[in-house]
C-alpha cells in the first residue's frame, strides 16, 4: 500500500516554494493548471504581478531540465499557466495502478464517526423516504471506512411507542394473525402484508371501540413496564418487521447487520437517567406537566416558543427523549467523535433542538462534530411528493422491481442472443444501480423526480451509462489477446490521453473532499466525468490498433486504470459494475 500524491499536490507545492504564498492552484482550460495566487501577494508587496510571476518562471526548472512541469508562463495580469510534462502524468498514475488503494491515502488522523441511516419503522411499510436514508448513508459510510476512518453504523429503527399497545393487544386477542404460512415464498413480502394487516386491523377497533382502546392503554403501560409475556409479543412484532427489511435491503443489495439495528427500544434503559439529569440541571423545565427544552429562536406561528419536549405530561417519553439518550451513548460509550444522522430535511427543527439541548447540558462538546445531513423529497412526474400520488403504487419493493424490469428491456434490447438467466442478474445490477445512482448523483439537499425512463438511459449523467464505459474497458482488455497494459512515460500523450490520466490523477482528491462534506453526488460527478473523459479517449486515440505496440501497451494501461477507478468510486457508491453488458 503506497499513498501517491497527486499532480496538483506537487505542482501546487513546488509553485508555493518559489512564491512564498499560496499559489491557489486551479484545474484550467489554457494549460493544465493556472496559479492566481500572485495577484494577492503582489498586491500585499505592493509590487508589479507580471513581475513577480516572471520570478516565480525564472526560479522553477521546466521541460528536461524537470520531471514535472513541462513549461510554465505568465498571462494576463500576473497568472501562471502550467503544463504537466507527459512522463510526470504517466509515472503518477503507473504508480496508482501499482496500487491496491490506486494511490489513494489512509487519513492521518481517523476518528470514531457514528452514522445514523437506514431508518424504518416496525409494522409499517418502507417508504422512499426510507431508501434515500439507505442509499445515502450506505455510500457514506463506505466512502469514511474506504478513508481509514472507523465507522459505527445505527440503524435506529422505529421500534417503541404507543401504537405498539394496541397492536400487542390485539394480537393477544388474535393470537394467529402474525403465524406464517406452510411454504411460504416471497417471505418479505408476505410479513410485510401480514402486518399491513395487524395494523389496520387493530387501528380500526382502536378507533370503534373503547374497551379495546382502554385495554390497549394498559397494554402500553405493560409494555414500559417490561411485562415479559407483552414484551415477548412486542419482538414478534420486531422479528417480523426485521423479514421485510431484509428482503427489501437484499434487493437494494445493501448490507444491513444485526448488532447494527439499535432502534428506539434500545435506549429504554437509559430515558429516566436522560430526564433527571436534564431537569436537575435545569435545561429541561416542567411546563404544564411536561418536561420542555424552550429556545429563544425557535418559535411557532403565533409567536409562542416550541419546546423539545422530552417527556409528555402522562409520563410517557417521546422520540426527543431517545434521541437525546443516543448522543450520550454514541459519545460517552461508543467514543465517537462524529454524530452523523442521513434523515428527512422535514426532521431539521427536531434535530437542532435535540443537538442543541445536548449542547447545554454537554453530552456534546466542542470536541464532537454532529451533523444532520438532510434530504430533499422524491418527487413523482407531477411534481408532487412520490408518497402522496393516488392511484399509483408506491410501494417501495414495486419501484424496485420495476427498476430492474426496464433495465431488462434495455439490456436485451442492446443484446438479443443473451439468455433470460444473464439478463435477469444483469438486470438487477443495472436497474438498482440506476435508482441509487439517480439518488446518489442529486445534491443531498435537493427534492429529485423519480424517473425511471431517465434513470435506466444508456445515455447522460446514469449508472447505466457508467456501467457501460466500465463493461467496455473490460471488453477492450479481454480483446488485446497478448497485448498486456503497462504504462510508457517515455511516449508522448495525446490531449485526450492528458485529459483522461488528470483526471484519473484526481481520484484520491476527489474522495477526501467527499468524506469531509458528506457529499456523495460530488463522487458521482467524479465518475461521470472520468467516463465522459474515456468516450473521447475512444474517439481520438484507437486503442489496440494504435501505430505501435508501445502506444497499444500504454493506452491498454489507461484504460485499465480507468476501469479500476470506476469500478473502485462505483463500489463506494454501492453500485455494482459487471464486467459486460
Ligand atoms: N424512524 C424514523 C422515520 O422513519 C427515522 C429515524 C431517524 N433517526 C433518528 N435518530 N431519529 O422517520
Amino acid at each position: 500500500m503506497a499513498s501517491v500524491p497527486s499532480l496538483s499536490a506537487s505542482i501546487q507545492q513546488r509553485v508555493a516554494d518559489a512564491l512564498g504564498a499560496d499559489p491557489l492552484l486551479r484545474r484550467s482550460d489554457r494549460a493544465d493548471f493556472q496559479a492566481n495566487g500572485v495577484l494577492g501577494l503582489a498586491k500585499r508587496n505592493k509590487a508589479n504581478p507580471r513581475e513577480v510571476a516572471a520570478q516565480v518562471v525564472e526560479a522553477l526548472p521546466t521541460g528536461d531540465d524537470d520531471g514535472l512541469i513541462a513549461a510554465i508562463e505568465v498571462s494576463g495580469p500576473g497568472f501562471l499557466n502550467i503544463t504537466v510534462s507527459d512522463a510526470a502524468i504517466t509515472r503518477t498514475l503507473a504508480a496508482r495502478a501499482a496500487d491496491d488503494r490506486l494511490g489513494v491515502p489512509l487519513k492521518a488522523d481517523p476518528g470514531t464517526t457514528v452514522v445514523d441511516y437506514a431508518q424504518p419503522n416496525v409494522a409499517k411499510e418502507m417508504h422512499v423516504g426510507h431508501l434515500r436514508s439507505s442509499v445515502i448513508g450506505d455510500a457514506i459510510t463506505k466512502i469514511l471506512e474506504f478513508e481509514g476512518e472507523k465507522v459505527i453504523r445505527r440503524h435506529h429503527i422505529g421500534d417503541w411507542g404507543t401504537q405498539f399497545g394496541m397492536l400487542v393487544q390485539y394480537l393477544i386477542e388474535h393470537p394467529h394473525e402474525l403465524d406464517h404460512e406452510a411454504g411460504e415464498t416471497a417471505a418479505g413480502e408476505e410479513s410485510m402484508s401480514r402486518l399491513d394487516r395487524v395494523y389496520k386491523a387493530s387501528r380500526k377497533l382502536f378507533d370503534a371501540d373503547e374497551d379495546f382502546k382502554t385495554r390497549s392503554r394498559k397494554r402500553v403501560v405493560d409494555l414500559q413496564a417490561g411485562d415479559p409475556e407483552t414484551l415477548a409479543l412486542w419482538q414478534r412484532f420486531v422479528d417480523e418487521s426485521k423479514i421485510y427489511f431484509y428482503s427489501v435491503y437484499d434487493k437494494l443489495d445493501i448490507a444491513i447487520r444485526d448488532e447494527d439495528i439499535v432502534g428506539e427500544s434500545g435506549y429504554n434503559d437509559m430515558l429516566i437517567e436522560t430526564c433527571t439529569l436534564l431537569e436537575e440541571s435545569g435545561v429541561a423545565v416542567r411546563s404544564n406537566g411536561a418536561l420542555c427544552v424552550f429556545f429563544d429562536d425557535i418559535k411557532g406561528k403565533d409567536g409562542e416558543p416550541v419546546p423539545l419536549i422530552v417527556q409528555k405530561a402522562d409520563g410517557g417519553f417521546g422520540y426527543a427523549a431517545t434521541d437525546l439518550s443516543a448522543i450520550r451513548n454514541r459519545t460517552a460509550d461508543l467514543h465517537a467523535d462524529t454524530l452523523l444522522y442521513v434523515v428527512d430535511a422535514r426532521q431539521a427543527l427536531h434535530f437542532k433542538m435535540v443537538f442543541e439541548a445536548a449542547r447545554r447540558i454537554g453530552w456534546l462538546t466542542d470536541e464532537v462534530t454532529v451533523k444532520h445531513l438532510p434530504f430533499g423529497t422524491v418527487l413523482g412526474k407531477d411534481g408532487k411528493p412520490l408518497k402522496t400520488r393516488e392511484g399509483v403504487s408506491t410501494k417501495l419493493e414495486d419501484l424496485l422491481d420495476e427498476a430492474v424490469q426496464r433495465a431488462a428491456v434495455v439490456i436485451r434490447a442492446k443484446n438479443e442472443e443473451l439468455s433470460e438467466e444473464v439478463v435477469a442478474a444483469r438486470a438487477a445490477e443495472v436497474g438498482i444501480g440506476a435508482i441509487k445512482y439517480a439518488d446518489l448523483s442529486t445534491s443531498l439537499g435537493r427534492d429529485y423526480v423519480f424517473d425511471l425512463d431517465r434513470m435506466v438511459s444508456l445515455t447522460g449523467d446514469t449508472s447505466v451509462y457508467l456501467q457501460y464505459a466500465y463493461a467496455r474497458i473490460r471488453s477492450i482488455l479481454r480483446k488485446a489477446g497478448d497485448a498486456k497494459p503497462a504504462a510508457h512515460p517515455e511516449l508522448p500523450l495525446a490531449p485526450a490521453e492528458r485529459a483522461l490520466g488528470l483526471l484519473l490523477d484526481e481520484f484520491g482528491n476527489t474522495l477526501a473532499g467527499v468524506a469531509e462534506t458528506y457529499e456523495p453526488h460530488k463522487l458521482a460527478s467524479y465518475l461521470y466525468s472520468v467516463a465522459s473523459a474515456l468516450a473521447t479517449f475512444y474517439e481520438q486515440c484507437p486503442v489496440l490498433k494504435a501505430d505501435t505496440p508501445e502506444t497499444v501497451e500504454n493506452r491498454l494501461f489507461l484504460a485499465d486504470l480507468t476501469g479500476r477507478t470506476l469500478r473502485q468510486g462505483m463500489t463506494l457508491l454501492g453500485i455494482r459494475t459487471p464486467e459486460q453488458l
